[in-house]
């Protein structure tokens, strides 16, 4: 198994729960779709502070991209993911024009979407390398936090897997 297979599996599951809440924004679910990203913003944050204290810091002459580069994405990322918050109370199905505010939320969810993905394959591509061959134990060390984390948030979760599992709000 490769060394980052943990946080591979974290970042997997950021992306799982941003594709929710685009779901939830789909088919008109305001409040629960501010209440997955409430989540996925705290978990977003806590994942990245993580990484900016254990990780960054053993960036090397070997790196690719400078710490700059990590930190910055972090910036502009939990930027993006506040503005998400803008018109979800007033989404909801049978609401004037819901459709319209459900289109502009999952407009500004668009770059978010790219900065993630980019920003994730970074991370694996340059950042997990030279950790895995530094401090290996780092990375599962992290992955189990954030899991520790997540499950804080279960409850709101779940709900909202069940409910677009039954496919109504
Ligand atoms: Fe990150
Ligand atoms: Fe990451």
């Amino acid at each position: 198994m490769a060394p980052d297979a943990s946080l591979r599996v974290v970042h997997e599951q950021l992306d799982g729960i941003f594709a929710s809440f685009r779901e939830l924004v789909l088919v008109g679910d305001g409040r629960r779709a501010a209440a997955v990203l409430a989540a996925f913003r705290a978990l977003t944050s806590a994942h990245a502070a993580d990484e900016e204290a254990a990780l960054v810091p053993l960036l090397d002459g070997s790196a690719r991209w400078p710490a700059e580069l990590y930190l910055g994405q972090h910036v502009k990322l939990l930027a993006g993911i506040e503005r998400l918050g803008d018109g979800l109370d007033e989404l909801a199905p049978g609401r004037s024009g819901w459709r319209r505010g459900a289109l502009a939320v999952l407009d500004r969810a668009g770059p978010v979407l790219h900065l993630a993905e980019h920003h994730h394959l970074a991370e694996e591509q340059d950042l997990f390398v030279i950790v895995a061959a530094r401090a290996p134990h780092r990375l599962d060390e992290l992955a189990a936090r954030w899991h520790v984390e997540r499950a804080r948030h279960r409850g709101v979760l779940d709900e909202a897997a069940a409910a677009l599992e039954r496919g109504r709000p």
